[in-house]
């Protein structure tokens, strides 16, 4: 059964913006360790930070209640299998969110070129 679903569209150069930031707050402050880490050895990093950030605004609008519980970005985690297919990993409030509503499976999507990145999440009860 699906919980919920949701969609995001973002540019490239908006997200570029912050993390050239010097002092690297919004980097810290959105994704993880491991994300950084993916994002920073790819040549096309902007694009595959943005593709992250609109998978996690997908990720709020599919929970329905969005921010409003106090959820922080990097709750949300967007990881890989062996094949490079995405997936997400929740921690801290959003994983007992989701864990209080028994949201058993999470699917992502995502996919960007030189100028905007997109993501669409689905959650399944
Ligand atoms: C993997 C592939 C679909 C990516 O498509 P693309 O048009 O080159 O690039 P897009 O911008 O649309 O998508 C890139 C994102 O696809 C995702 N992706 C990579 N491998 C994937 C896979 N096996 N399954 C699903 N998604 C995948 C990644 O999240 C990647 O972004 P990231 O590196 O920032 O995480 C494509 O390069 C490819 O290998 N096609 C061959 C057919 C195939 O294996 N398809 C898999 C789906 S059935």
């Amino acid at each position: 059964m699906t919980f919920g679903l949701g969609i995001d569209i973002i540019e490239v150069s908006r997200i570029q913006k912050e993390i050239s930031k010097e002092d690297g707050g919004f980097r810290i402050r959105v994704f993880t360790q491991d994300e950084i880490n993916y994002c920073e050895s790819k040549i096309t990093k902007s694009q595959n930070y943005a593709a992250r950030f609109a998978a996690k605004e997908a990720f709020f609008k599919a929970l329905g209640s969005g921010w409003s519980k106090g959820f922080a970005w990097n709750e949300v985690e967007v990881t890989k299998d062996e094949s490079g297919k995405p997936y997400i990993i929740t921690h801290g409030k959003v994983k007992d969110f989701i864990k209080q509503n028994q949201i058993l499976n999470i699917h992502v999507s995502i996919s960007h070129l030189k100028e905007t990145a997109i993501a669409i999440v689905s959650l399944e009860k």
